[in-house]
């Protein structure tokens, strides 16, 4: 006990590298279960400043198992990148573990990505480029390439052929763009085999082990879900399950094991790559806050857009993951405004929705309504007790409980692994 599922609650960036570096100090294990590198997770601990893209963000607590889960699929180059980067910077990753049924993104996904982006023109997703459709598109299909593949070399060799045959006749054959070559190909997957092959293992019964022994579980998610092929915004999302449905997929722990699961909202809203944005800012107030919290993309560098907290949007991702509690990031960046909002409807062609919609044709139109809050102004950065916070800012988290509905646990108001404010003390 327990077993906790961080999901990211909006985007993506909602600063869940952070809380699983935090809450990774009191557990056994922890498992990434979705998305890639185009994932970018953030750790700032008194060891320095860290963007994870695989590598769960508990990696730094050398007793914690880390396991990159099945439902993660993973460019080994970016891995052993990574890896290396951590070794050279002193820390290890003696406690890192890659599921035997994680996918690999191959260099054939990234060049697909990045054509079917330039093929989609006006209409394209904003992908990370990362090769991360592509390569779950091709899970489904039957026709992807499993980490435990680099443990049988022969017969990697005979599927790959297939695969690569397949995948030219797309590449030339629709884009009229350059072929991979096998033999290339193959002389990799040889080099990746020797890093990645010590790592691999069958990770479900030893899940099962720490759970069973009374063990703590983290599962970290990625991305965020409003990005969810089924509940975001489609087609403008990525292509596997941030949600707390897929923690439970991504890592074969089933759903009557699970105790908790924590939702990681931002206060105010972003988002990087295409698609509907109902309450994107495009007044100075989004640049003041783009420029104090710096929000430029942890993967690709973008800035992201920048919205007010949509409440409406906020419910809805609550709803569907099920959250037993909230978490609450960068309080601290809405220290210098003397108002904020919140998004509490949605205006359809003068109808007031309070739920989410599924179509972007609509969720295009809508005006938002909002309710409106006086800042608190002041430093809350160095505030460590929910009593001490601004009586206005304590309004406007009671507020943002409400509209989200479940308990909110904690309020985080900086990026260091200490500036993070319990407000249910039971709380971990
Ligand atoms: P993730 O993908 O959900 O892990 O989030 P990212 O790392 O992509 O982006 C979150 C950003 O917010 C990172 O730069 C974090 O260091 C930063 N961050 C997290 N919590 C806070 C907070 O409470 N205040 C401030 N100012 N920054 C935070
Ligand atoms: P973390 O884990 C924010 C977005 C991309 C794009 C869409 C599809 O750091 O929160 P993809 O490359 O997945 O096919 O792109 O999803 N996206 C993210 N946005 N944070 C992320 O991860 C994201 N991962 C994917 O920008 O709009
Ligand atoms: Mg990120």
């Amino acid at each position: 006990m327990p077993v906790i599922i961080i999901v990211g609650a909006q985007w993506g960036d909602e600063g869940k590298g952070k809380i699983v570096d935090m809450l990774g100090e009191k557990s056994d294990m922890i498992i990434r279960f979705s998305g890639g590198d185009n994932a970018g997770h953030t750790v700032i601990n008194d060891l320095g400043t860290f963007k994870l893209h695989l590598i769960p963000s508990g990696i730094f607590h050398k007793n914690t198992k880390c396991v990159i889960g099945n439902g993660v699929v993973i460019n080994p180059e970016i891995l052993i990148a990574e890896k290396k980067s951590l070794n050279d910077w002193g820390i290890t990753t003696d406690n890192l573990i890659v599921s035997d049924k994680a996918h690999l993104v191959m260099p054939y996904h990234l060049l697909l990505d990045k054509l079917e982006e330039k093929a989609r023109g006006k209409k394209s997703v904003g992908t990370t480029l990362r090769g991360i459709g592509p390569a779950f598109v091709d899970k489904v299909a039957r026709v992807g390439i499993r980490a435990g593949d680099l443990q049988d070399l022969e017969g990697l060799k005979e599927r790959l052929e297939l695969v690569v045959k397949q995948k030219n006749c797309m590449i030339v054959g629709m884009y009229g763009a350059t072929p991979v070559s096998f033999e290339e190909l193959y002389d990799k997957c040889v080099q990746w085999a020797q890093v990645i092959c010590p790592m691999i293992r069958e990770t479900t019964i030893m899940a099962d082990e720490v759970i069973k022994n009374g063990g703590n579980v983290l599962l970290e998610g990625a991305q965020g879900a409003l990005l969810d092929p089924d509940f975001g915004t489609y087609p403008y999302t990525t292509s596997s399950s941030p949600l707390a449905a897929g923690a439970c997929l991504g890592s074969g722990i089933a759903p009557t094991r699970v105790d908790q699961v924590v939702g990681i909202f931002k206060v105010y809203c972003t988002r990087v790559g295409s698609g509907p944005f109902p309450t994107e800012l495009f007044d100075e107030i989004g640049d003041i806050i783009r420029d104090k919290a710096q929000e430029y993309g942890t993967t690709t560098g973008r800035p992201r857009r920048i919205g007010w907290f949509d409440g409406v949007a906020a419910a809805h991702s609550a709803r569907v993951n099920g959250m037993t509690s909230a978490i609450l990031t960068r309080l601290d960046i809405l220290d210098i405004l003397p108002k904020i909002r919140i998004c509490t409807a949605y205006d359809l062609d003068g109808k007031v929705l309070h739920r989410f919609l599924s179509d972007v044709a609509s969720l295009e139109k809508i005006k938002p309504i909002y309710e409106e809050f006086d800042g608190w102004l002041s430093d809350t950065t160095k505030i460590t007790t929910y009593e001490d916070l601004p009586q206005k800012a304590r309004i406007f988290i009671e507020r943002l409980q409400d509209i989200i509905g479940c308990s909110i646990s904690m309020a985080c108001v900086g990026p260091s692994r200490a500036q993070a404010i319990k407000k249910d003390k039971k709380f971990f």
